[in-house]
């Protein structure tokens, strides 16, 4: 086995196949500081759980991005729209936890539920554009405008607008990777700007007149003591919900089928019972989490695991290495759909800051394989076709693209 000094995490050939790194570390130095970088990998589960927990000594307040602080240019675009404000994602408590408090009102179990004859809907017409193809691209055709449509109908965009709000989505994202061009970094901003003036613009129709809708409960969510949202901390949230959501849920449904398609024997276990399905997706969350890792902020001079870490260093809480943690997983690299305890995976966080859209994003992954596995027969990759390489991220991982053929039920 490689050591952990074999590896560089930026590596293009650890970024497309980064689970030896992790399992090195978690070996050899399961708090890592990589030689050369200001930030130590946290690899163990346990350790990544006790810094999740632990929100006196580890802020999120470090923005989630690889880079930091965004450059002057950027903040001058930005300037143009309303300035970015600590929400979620990359807010500490007490103010977390107003936010928090003010979107769970609207976001809120009826509300998921109340969106699933929806995204059958949408996942049929998907399925409906393609069958007849005996052939389809997984990720374009189906696990990339899913999740997006949904979120776009929830938030009452037209399905006119939907090639400019997938545009807004992949750039709110693109700058967290810390692998893109300065050009392209300006760009972005320009999106996210759009993005902003685009929904204060709707914000102001549904106070005129409200709706049945997640805008207007963002616009009338109240908590005991709390002001309300301002127009500028709603499309913090809204974009929030663009840039956690999207990407995220659409690598899922791409790396759980092709974990499928190379176990024939579980696939042919969750066609015979879909009551499967639910603890099959918690498996690929386990084995390919969508989020590898995120960053943390030692407020004091803490320790991890014997290792001194000083106040303001940064820390990467690497969930995908955790959900692979031997201590914690029996033979932690094998897919198992009927694992016990696959739910105890960390790919949706834990603690104050886990996922807001956890339960819609395991809804919208069982209506994917509902759907797909009632309607395509004998799924097959396409010889040749497939390179199974991924978007390089260090903290999204999701395949670029997955070929396949059928036959049609
Ligand atoms: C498979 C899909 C998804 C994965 C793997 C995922 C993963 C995560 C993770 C790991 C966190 C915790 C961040 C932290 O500890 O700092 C998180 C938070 C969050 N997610 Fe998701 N997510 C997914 C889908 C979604 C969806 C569909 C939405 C909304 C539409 C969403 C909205 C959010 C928001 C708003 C937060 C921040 C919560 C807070 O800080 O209080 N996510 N997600």
């Amino acid at each position: 086995m490689s050591s952990v000094a074999d590896f560089h995490p930026f590596a293009p050939e650890t970024v497309e196949c980064p689970y030896p790194f992790y399992a090195a570390m978690r070996r050899d130095a399961p708090v890592y500081q990589v030689p050369g970088m200001d930030f130590f990998i946290i690899s163990r589960y346990e350790d990544i759980q006790r810094v999740l927990l632990d929100t006196e000594t580890f802020s999120s307040k470090t923005g989630p991005g690889v880079r930091g602080q965004p450059p002057k240019e950027v903040m001058d675009i930005m300037a143009q729209g309303w300035l970015p404000v600590d929400t979620l994602l990359t807010n500490d408590p007490p103010s977390h936890r107003r936010y928090r408090g003010l979107v769970n009102k609207a976001f809120t179990p009826r509300r998921v539920a109340q969106l699933e004859p929806s995204i059958r809907q949408i996942a049929h017409e998907l399925v409906d554009a393609f069958i007849h193809d005996g052939t389809v691209e997984l990720v374009q055709q189906f696990a990339v405008p899913l999740p997006l449509t949904v979120i776009a109908d929830a938030l009452g965009v037209p399905r006119a607008d939907l090639p400019t709000f997938k545009r807004w989505s992949d750039d709110a994202v693109a700058p967290l990777g810390g692998m893109i061009s300065f050009e392209r970094e300006l760009e972005c901003a320009r999106s996210v700007v759009e993005f902003q003036h685009y929904f204060a613009a709707k914000l102001d129709e549904r106070r005129a007149s409200p709706q049945d809708d997640i805008l207007t409960d963002l616009i009338h969510a109240r908590l005991e003591g709390e002001t309300p949202l301002s127009t500028g901390e709603m499309l913090n949230i809204l974009l929030q919900l663009l840039v956690a959501g999207n990407e995220t849920t659409t690598n899922l449904i791409a790396s759980a089928m092709l974990l499928l398609l190379q176990h024939p024997q579980q696939m042919a276990a969750v066609r015979a019972d879909p009551g499967l399905i639910p603890n099959f997706i918690e498996e690929a969350l386990r084995l390919e989490s969508p989020v590898q890792g995120l960053f943390r902020m030692a407020k004091v001079d803490t320790e991890i695991g014997g290792v001194r870490i000083p106040a303001g260093s940064r820390v990467v809480i690497m969930y995908a290495s955790g959900n692979r943690d031997e201590a914690r997983f029996a033979d932690a690299e094998r897919f198992d759909i009927c694992r016990a305890n696959a739910k105890d995976h960390l790919a949706f966080g834990a603690g104050i800051h886990y996922c807001l859209g956890a339960p819609l994003a395991r809804l919208e992954a069982k209506i994917a394989f509902e759907t797909l596995l009632s309607r395509l027969h004998n799924i097959r990759l396409v010889p040749e076709k497939n390179d199974f390489t991924h978007t390089p991220s260090f903290i999204l991982r999701g395949l670029k693209a997955l070929h396949l053929q059928f036959d049609r039920a």
